[in-house]
């Protein structure tokens, strides 16, 4: 199982030819609902991967230069606190900005281990291969798998301290109570006294900017959302009109989370056939496809103690934006 030699790369794959099952039961459960919708994971095939890419170099998309920004500024630091020896990643994607801290962890000498995981099997192979040229002696150990599924899969630590990141304020993306229970799945991968979480969060600010980080004026945004119909077509042999349904981001103030949702233009009728499932649409009725929620500084705290973690720093970028915090297990 583990890779005995510097250098090597090892990939567990934990999704199946049939885990369209996956999104066989979400479709059924989310599309059979009085308010429509599909969680977000399914949005991250080869073209939802790209157009998330081109996303992140969107002048209006904040969220990963600030991130970024932090980790250009602090990662030495960050490596320095942690004496992180091996890192874990939920969610990697193309790993742009965990380079960073492996240059970082590299340079001090204690780079041993990465732990890509991913729901695309392609970004955690292409990101993998990329890594052990980039930073020789490093080994990493991919899992292509679904990070609500599959943490059970990730390899016991090492010797020296761990640091799980999940950036990208991916965390977000559950409901408030999943997303506690998911940081409390998180929080028993990490050793007391030992290990590490280092979480990114998108912060609350003017609503104005983050609508439109999320619906951008080239409407790339817009074409990532409308991607994950196109997911069900082929998957499970749809016939969603992809083109008659209009990109929604909306602020809530209340929750303090942005909601994106796909609107019908007209009255539809869309067969599911790989579910027999018949699926009707009335004007204007909307489809949710995905919540990110921002963070308050209670937000973060509550949510980090109610999963049995202790905040020890919340770094920002210098224009708060958002954050990067390190926390260990209480
Ligand atoms: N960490 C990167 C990517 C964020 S986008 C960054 O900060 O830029 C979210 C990433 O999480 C995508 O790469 C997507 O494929 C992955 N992802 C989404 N849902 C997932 C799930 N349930 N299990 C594993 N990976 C998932
Ligand atoms: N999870 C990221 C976020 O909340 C991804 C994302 C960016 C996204 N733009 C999106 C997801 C638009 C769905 C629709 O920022």
């Amino acid at each position: 199982m583990e890779p005995l030699t510097a250098g090597a790369i090892v990939v567990d794959c934990l999704l199946g030819p049939g885990d369209e099952r996956s999104l066989a039961d979400d479709v059924l459960d989310g599309l059979t609902r009085p308010l429509k919708e599909l969680p977000p994971k399914h949005f991250y095939d080869a073209r939802g991967a790209e157009l998330f890419d081109q996303i992140c170099e969107l002048p209006e998309y904040y969220p990963t230069r600030a991130e970024r920004a932090i980790l250009l500024e602090h990662s030495d630091g960050i490596v320095e606190r942690t004496g992180a020896a091996e890192l874990v990643e939920l969610g990697s994607g193309t790993a742009a900005k965990t380079r960073l801290l492996l240059h970082a962890m590299a340079k001090a000498g204690h780079l041993r281990r990465y732990v890509p995981l991913d729901v695309t099997e392609a970004m955690v192979r292409e990101t993998a291969e990329q890594l052990v040229e980039e930073l020789p002696g490093l080994s990493v150990h991919g899992i292509v798998g679904d990070f609500e599924r599959h943490l059970a899969h990730v390899p016991p630590a090492h010797d020296g301290p761990r640091i799980v990141a999940f950036l990208g304020g991916t965390i977000g993306n559950f409901p408030p109570g999943s997303r506690r229970r998911f940081l409390r799945a998180i929080a028993r991968l990490l050793r007391p006294g030992r290990d590490w979480l280092l979480l990114g969060t998108d912060l609350v600010k003017d609503p104005a900017v983050i609508e439109a980080a999320y619906d951008d004026a080239p409407g790339v945004t817009a074409e990532f959302n409308r991607n994950v119909l196109e997911v069900v077509n082929r998957e499970l042999d749809a016939d969603f009109d992809v083109e008659a349904f209009e990109h929604v981001a909306f602020f809530d103030r209340e929750r303090e989370w942005i909601e994106m949702r796909l609107r019908a233009s007209r009255r539809m009728r869309v067969r599911v056939g790989a579910l027999g499932l018949d699926v009707d649409f009335a004007p204007r009725e909307e489809l949710r496809t995905e919540i990110s929620a921002k963070f308050s500084p209670e937000r973060l705290r509550g949510d980090l103690a109610a999963a049995g973690l202790d905040l020890r720093e919340v770094l920002t970028d210098p224009d708060d934006l958002f954050a990067l915090s390190l926390s260990t297990p209480a």
